[in-house]
């Protein structure tokens, strides 16, 4: 059973179909590629599976619960989990706070519990011990204390991606991890996104444009085209595609 099944997924905006009937699987453990010309629905179906937005028709299965059209939060809890393409980071905050903010229901911030410091202290201090956990695992461990606006392009996107393990994922969504980073910090980047799953087991759905960096980490891609998925297979496979060829890159 893969831990990630897509049957028929549909999206229209008014007279827009921008997600055509697209189904497709995500193994666990895997490492899975979305790839397409802008425009082509990678980014609307993302949100579709993260529940940001009401699916026309379809349906998604995730570790065997058919969870189509569960609220956001929901599906958060379930244990899917989206990067953002723009970063949505604190700025002025350290990168540790920027992972302890978001966590929610801390005891600490609310009235009842605020004057009863014991009954929070313990919570709080093991949040902390998370966000050092998560830091390490992605390499920003050194940081811990440095202002977000401080950081590299890669460390900011990185950042990001360490919050998103905040909530413990099996699946995590990323759209475009290495947009507006140079070359040589984007594959450090696919560099860490791999060590995710291979020393944490989690599974990952990245949409991507660098294709030449994607192409050395992915068991497999997807290959969608307005709306509709153009072909799938390995990364071999896709480069050698002549549709695809043609639909990326012209020839
Ligand atoms: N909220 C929206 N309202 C209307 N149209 C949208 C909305 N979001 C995306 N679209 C349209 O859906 C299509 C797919 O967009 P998107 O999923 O962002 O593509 P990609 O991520 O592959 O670039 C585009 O034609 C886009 O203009
Ligand atoms: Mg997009």
């Amino acid at each position: 059973m893969p831990l990630l099944e897509l049957s028929n997924l549909r999206k229209d905006f008014g007279g827009l179909r921008a997600v055509d009937d697209v189904s497709l699987t995500v193994p666990e453990g895997a490492i899975i590629g979305l790839i397409g010309p802008n425009g082509s629905g990678k980014s609307t179906l993302i949100d579709l599976i993260a529940g940001a937005t009401e699916l026309t028709a379809g349906r998604v299965i995730f570790d065997g619960d058919d969870i189509s059209g569960l609220p956001a939060d929901a599906v958060y809890h379930k244990g899917i989990i989206r990067g953002y393409q723009e970063p949505t980071l604190y700025f002025k905050m350290t990168v540790l706070d920027n992972l302890l903010l978001p966590v929610k229901d801390q005891r600490g911030e609310q009235p009842w519990y605020a004057p009863r410091p014991r009954s929070w202290q313990r919570e709080e201090q093991t949040h902390a011990e998370a966000a050092m956990k998560v830091l390490r695992q992605v390499q920003l461990l050194p940081h811990y204390d440095t202002l977000a606006s401080d950081l590299s392009g890669g460390q900011m996107k990185l950042l990001e991606i360490a919050r998103a393990l905040m909530g413990k994922p099996k699946l995590l969504l990323l759209d475009e991890p290495t947009a507006g980073v140079a070359p040589k910090l984007a594959y450090d980047i696919f560099q860490q996104i791999a060590r995710l799953r291979d020393d944490h087991g989690i599974t990952l759905l990245i949409v991507e444009h660098r294709l030449e960096i994607l192409f050395d980490f992915v068991d497999y891609v997807y290959v969608m085209h307005l709306g509709n998925l153009l072909a799938s297979g390995s990364a071999a496979e896709i480069s050698a595609h002549a549709t695809v060829r043609e639909v990326y890159f012209g020839d």
